[in-house]
């Protein structure tokens, strides 16, 4: 973590001032706080002068205080506290805020910044020969989850690898940062496990909830059927205890069937009663999952040796580094290869790589076509986007 201070008197420009639009918005948004609170807005007004100016100057930190009827140095206290807030100038394209908190360091935050060394500039907060680029070393960004990340503006790029940091340098480096898409850089659904769900696969068995619902029909009828208890039976007619034997019935009745409920469900499933078993073997069979299917099945896509210059299967939306693996694996290396994949085709690789549908949902045939036919220009063309 860095000293955070105020750029050199060299960098510091003489005044600053909101622009026309940015004077009226600011005036609004002090507004929005009740009286004598204004100073709530120096947050906002401190972004938007960053946002304005590419970073936080002195000129502006005193403009912000003025308006907010603040001293200078609480201003700058908390322009100083949030590393959000840029104190020197940065890149004009990209400022790189790379996490060496404790979970991205262990998953390779510090070959990130050897990245950001070698690709930027060798020292943090110094801009590239362009002044488009700059990087920092920052703390936790509250993404560790799918750590390492990088934040850039107001995104963050997660799950990230050496590699994919060059890519996505390059491409800011280029003017074309919106292209790529924010969030994590692999095969994975937001923070969802990598290649699909690990748990809760499976929807309860329907033969599991039948013979649940007939265990707990069977406990309700002998409940009904009990024989009123020797005790409660000896006790005399008297309206008063008429009454509390109708009062007592009801309470003790649903606790016995609940205990009971509970035994049963706890007991294997036995034929008790009125209730159909439900063969222990068939819930079994029913909870299993879907086996996976055989290396040998006839609807396996045809594999090719290995070509010189294979696809990258990863362009195709659903096929991260992991997924590419184990299609190589199976013989699968172009993109003609995915598109012409018949139902049954689709059908095998799907459940080959437990997807779920996902094959057909991410429309890998059409994706692969586009690809096949033109590359990235034609997947644009079809698809309005460039693939990842
Ligand atoms: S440790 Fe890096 S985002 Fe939390």
């Amino acid at each position: 973590m860095s000293v955070r201070r105020l750029a050199e008197d060299q960098f510091q420009p003489a005044a600053f001032a909101f622009s026309d639009e940015n004077a009226v918005w600011a005036d609004k948004t002090i507004q929005k706080y009740p009286a004598g609170r204004q100073q709530s807005a120096v947050i906002p007004l401190l972004m938007r002068a960053q946002e304005q100016d590419g970073w936080v100057t002195r000129a502006a930190i005193e403009k912000i205080a003025d308006m907010l009827d603040m001293a200078y140095i609480r201003v700058l206290e908390v322009a100083t506290f949030y590393t959000q807030f840029q104190l020197h100038p940065v890149g004009t394209r990209a400022h790189v805020q790379v996490c060496g908190t404790t979970p991205c360091m262990l998953r390779g935050s510090e070959a990130l910044m050897s990245v950001c060394k070698s690709k930027i500039h060798a020292h943090a907060f110094e801009r590239n020969a362009e002044g488009t680029l700059s990087w920092e070393e920052v703390e936790c960004l509250g993404a560790c989850v799918n750590a390492p990340m990088v934040m850039i503006g107001k995104d963050t790029y997660e799950d990230l690898t050496p590699e994919r940091l060059e890519e996505i340098i390059d491409v800011f480096a280029a003017g074309n940062g919106a292209s790529i898409k924010p969030g994590t850089q692999i095969d994975r659904v937001f923070s969802a496990p990598e290649g699909g769900l690990t748990s809760l696969t499976t929807e309860e068995p329907k033969a599991r909830t039948r013979a649940k619902k007939a265990n707990a029909e069977t406990v309700s009828a002998q409940v009904d059927a009990a024989p009123v208890p020797p005790s409660e039976a000896a006790r005399p007619k008297s309206t008063d205890a008429e009454t509390n034997a109708a009062l007592k019935t009801p309470a003790t009745a649903p606790k016995a069937a609940a205990k009971n409920a509970k035994a049963a469900e706890q007991q294997p499933i036995s034929g008790t009663g009125a209730a159909e078993p439900a063969p222990k073997a068939a819930v079994k069979a029913e909870t299993a999952p879907a086996a996976k299917p055989a290396l040998t099945d006839k609807n396996r896509p045809a594999g090719i040796e290995k070509p010189v210059a294979p696809d990258d299967l990863k362009m195709i939306s659903g096929v991260g580094p992991k997924i590419e693996a184990t299609l190589n694996e199976i013989g699968i290396f172009t993109f003609a290869q995915v598109a012409g994949w018949k139902k049954a085709e689709r059908e095998w690789v799907d459940g080959y790589l437990n997807f779920r549908g996902r094959i057909e949902r991410d429309d890998w045939v059409k994706q692969a076509k586009a690809l096949a036919k033109g590359g990235e220009a034609e997947y644009i063309k079809v698809f309005g986007k460039k693939p990842r």
